[in-house]
């Protein structure tokens, strides 16, 4: 699990992912005190796994709430980043099987995410990991001034996988 300590190494990469334009429609950078106050008042439900090697965080991932509303209580959005240049290492998988077993934990049955159709290793990664791609939105969003569809994916979890 990530720690407050981890906020500074989770904002680095992420601030990559971002630079990128290759994984999200965040164009705005997080500073370590935005990602932070995140870890401090996320409530427990929601879990942050960071990937250590050689003392370092080189990958994180994240649940998120995806609905309010309580029947969806048990499906999470979730999002995972990999320091630039531990890409295609393993630290992705690492990641997201840590992560899996953590919203397991919590009576969590589902996660979703968006991938950009462009975005191959987030696409191999997910479907390495067992999960499904349900389908396309077209022009879901803007970055940078221009549409750009996404692959939404799924993977059961927990008792939703049994
Ligand atoms: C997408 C991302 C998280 C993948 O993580 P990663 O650490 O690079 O991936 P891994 O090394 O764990 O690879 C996992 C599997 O995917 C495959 N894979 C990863 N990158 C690949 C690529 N560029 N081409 C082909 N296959 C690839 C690997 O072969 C591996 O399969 P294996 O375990 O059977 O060997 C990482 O590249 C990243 O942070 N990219 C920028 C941010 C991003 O796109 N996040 C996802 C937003 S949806």
């Amino acid at each position: 699990m990530a720690a407050e300590a981890d906020a500074e190494a989770i904002a680095r990469i992420y601030n990559e992912g971002i630079a990128d334009r290759g994984a999200t429609f965040e164009t705005e950078p997080r500073t370590p005190g935005d990602i932070a106050r995140g870890l401090r008042e996320r409530p427990p439900r929601w879990p942050t796994v960071v990937v250590e090697r050689e003392g370092g965080v080189i990958a994180w991932a994240s649940a998120s709430e995806y609905r309010s509303r309580p029947c969806y209580a048990g499906v999470a959005e979730f999002s995972v980043y990999v320091e630039r240049d531990a890409r295609g290492t393993g630290a992705g998988r690492a990641a997201m099987e840590a992560l899996v077993r953590e919203c397991e934990g919590r009576g969590i049955w589902k996660l979703v995410s968006r991938v950009f159709p462009e975005n191959e290793p987030s696409r191999k990664l997910l479907a390495k990991v067992g999960f499904r791609e349900v389908g396309t939105y077209r022009r879901h969003a803007k970055l940078d001034g221009a549409w750009r569809d996404t692959v939404i994916v799924e993977r059961l979890i927990g008792e939703a996988a049994r």
